[in-house]
């Protein structure tokens, strides 16, 4: 599963990328890992009514209706975040998240082993290198992440690198042209149509999805 000459190193349950001078390879979290514990609440009272204008219960009806019939795949998920996603994914998948913050990691590797999943892996890397191989993802998911990404197009083709033929990629995120509210949201936002081209010169179809929830955008893109 992981890259040819990438060397990760197991810690405290989440792996690490090894730097040629041996150190550990981290990064600059978006909240800072001191205010981790605090992500879930921040995320239902403040970011969804105040910033999305929309609900995070609504969220996750929509994501399990999307998500919930996915069984039995290997699924990769980019800014797993605090490990949401075992609200709308289904235990019996061979879960890999991935963040760039160790500390929303460990709250994640926590909810994954209480939802019963197998064996699910953690990785303190970013979307636009991703250290796992060609092909070899069914599924993978960003939820209310991408505007963070620095570099889109370099997530883009990552994404297609790793997931195989008709693999399926959903995304939740803002989008412009959704926006009701003025307070600023983190990040880029970019509108459905730039997803759209983004995806489609990446080698995907592009499906928007029918859920509605104030800013954010639901959408699929399939690997051709
Ligand atoms: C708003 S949170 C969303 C988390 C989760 N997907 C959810 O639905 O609750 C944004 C996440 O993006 C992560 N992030 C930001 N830049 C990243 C990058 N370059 N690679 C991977 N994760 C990143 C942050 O650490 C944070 O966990």
């Amino acid at each position: 599963m992981i890259k040819k000459d990438i060397a990760v190193k197991r810690k405290k349950g989440l792996y690490y990328l090894v730097k040629e001078d041996n150190g550990i390879q981290r990064f600059k979290p978006w909240l800072g890992d001191a205010f981790s514990f605090l992500y879930d609440l921040i995320m239902e009272k403040s970011i969804f009514p105040k910033k999305f204008g929309g609900e995070m219960a609504r969220h996750v009806e929509i994501l399990r209706g999307e998500l919930g019939n996915i069984r039995n795949r290997r699924v990769l998920e980019l800014a797993t975040g605090s490990g949401e996603a075992v609200r709308y994914l289904d235990n019996s998948n061979r879960y890999a998240g991935l963040d760039i913050s160790p500390g929303l990691l460990k709250i994640a590797a926590g909810k994954f082993a209480a939802a019963g999943f197998e064996d699910p892996r953690f990785f303190v890397a970013s979307a636009d290198d991703l250290p796992f191989a060609d092909d070899v993802f069914d599924v993978c998911l960003c939820l209310l992440s991408f505007n963070f990404f620095h570099d889109a197009s370099a997530v883009v083709e990552e994404i297609k690198r790793v997931l195989r033929r008709g693999g399926e990629f959903f995304c939740s995120v803002p989008v412009p042209e959704r926006r009701e509210r003025s307070s600023p949201i983190h990040g880029t936002l970019y509108s459905e149509e730039e997803f759209e081209s983004m995806f489609q010169a990446g080698g995907f179809d592009f499906q928007s999805l029918p859920g509605r929830n104030g800013a954010l955008l639901y959408f699929k893109a399939v690997v051709k």
